[in-house]
């Protein structure tokens, strides 16, 4: 199963809740590439990790793909008894503002569900992934979508386009309470009303004149994160941003071949940096799709 990367294409931070945690408006989307979870019948559990990634992975208790076995373990006794095989291809970098261990965990969780055959709704799953962390609920639906609350409160975006991106990291990890902690305003505007968006650049001109309220405390701990998104500019983004409590930057392009065009030039500028051309997924079929129902 994939755990697809998390793209906060727009992130407003508009107030604090007494326990700390801000409230957040969001716009959402997720990638078509992510890292990979599979579980196998087992004499015994175990987890193993490979892929690119595989030596940032933490394992042991803060580990969200074990912590989400070991809940529903907890919720559903017996159903969930069976020892399992977990294998994680961790191919997105870690602590970098696309989800990561919090898409891991959703995956987890859609996937043992399956593989125990667990009778469970929606609302409970969603319920059992926010006691995982804030951002799991949105990883579960893992479609565009707008975040209110901390991130739990949903709005499913039916009609958005698919985005081209690319996706650029510097390879330095970001702690997201820090990033929080930093900010200076935290009552800041909402996201102005959404368009009804029919394409790439339709969505981008929107998405342009939105925020990430993260991104200039994110930039005075690593400012290597202006460099990687004033790089996705100058290779001919629509628009660029950073992504979530980052250093994970995005940026919009209008087509796939010019995302893919720019990833290379990027990739071979800085050898050492991350960088992968994708798209968002969609919700709205593609012509092939409706050709093939039709
Ligand atoms: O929920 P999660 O464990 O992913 O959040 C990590 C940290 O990020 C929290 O402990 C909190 O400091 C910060 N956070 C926040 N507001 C949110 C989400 C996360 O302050 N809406």
């Amino acid at each position: 199963m994939i755990a697809s990367a998390k793209v906060n294409l727009a992130l407003h931070v508009t107030g604090r809740r007494a326990d700390g945690y801000h409230l957040l408006d969001t716009l959402v989307a997720f990638s078509s590439d992510g890292d990979l979870l599979e579980a196998e019948d087992g004499s015994e559990d175990d987890f193993f990790v490979s892929g690119h990634f595989a030596a940032h992975v933490p394992i042991g208790e803060t580990n969200l793909v074990t912590r989400a076995r070991d809940l529903l373990r907890e919720k559903f006794g017996e159903a969930a008894r069976a020892p399992v095989h977990l294998h994680l291809e961790k191919n997105l970098p870690v602590a970098s503002g696309i989800g990561g261990g919090s898409a891991d965990a959703a995956a987890a969780l859609r996937l043992l569900v399956r593989h125990w055959q667990i009778d469970i709704d929606e609302a409970t799953l969603a319920r059992l992934g926010l006691s995982l962390g804030a951002d799991v609920p949105m990883c579960l639906a893992s479609k565009p979508l707008v975040a209110r609350g901390i991130g739990e409160a949903l709005e499913e975006l039916p009609h958005f386009p698919a985005l081209p991106l690319v996706l650029v990291n510097p390879n330095i990890p970001l702690s997201t309470p820090e990033v929080f902690s930093r900010l200076e305003r935290r009552e800041n505007p909402p996201l102005s009303p959404l368009g009804a968006f029919t394409d790439t650049v339709s969505a981008a001109h929107w998405l342009k004149e939105a925020r990430n309220d993260l991104e200039k405390p994110a930039c005075q701990i690593v400012p290597q994160i202006e460099e990687a998104r004033d790089a996705l500019k100058e290779a001919n983004a629509l628009f660029a941003r950073m992504s979530g409590s980052g250093a994970t930057c995005f940026g919009v392009f209008s087509t796939r071949p010019g995302a893919d065009q720019a990833a290379a030039l990027l990739q071979e500028r800085h050898p050492d940096w991350f960088v992968l051309a994708t798209e968002t997924r969609s919700p709205v079929p593609t012509q092939a799709e409706n050709a093939h129902v039709q």
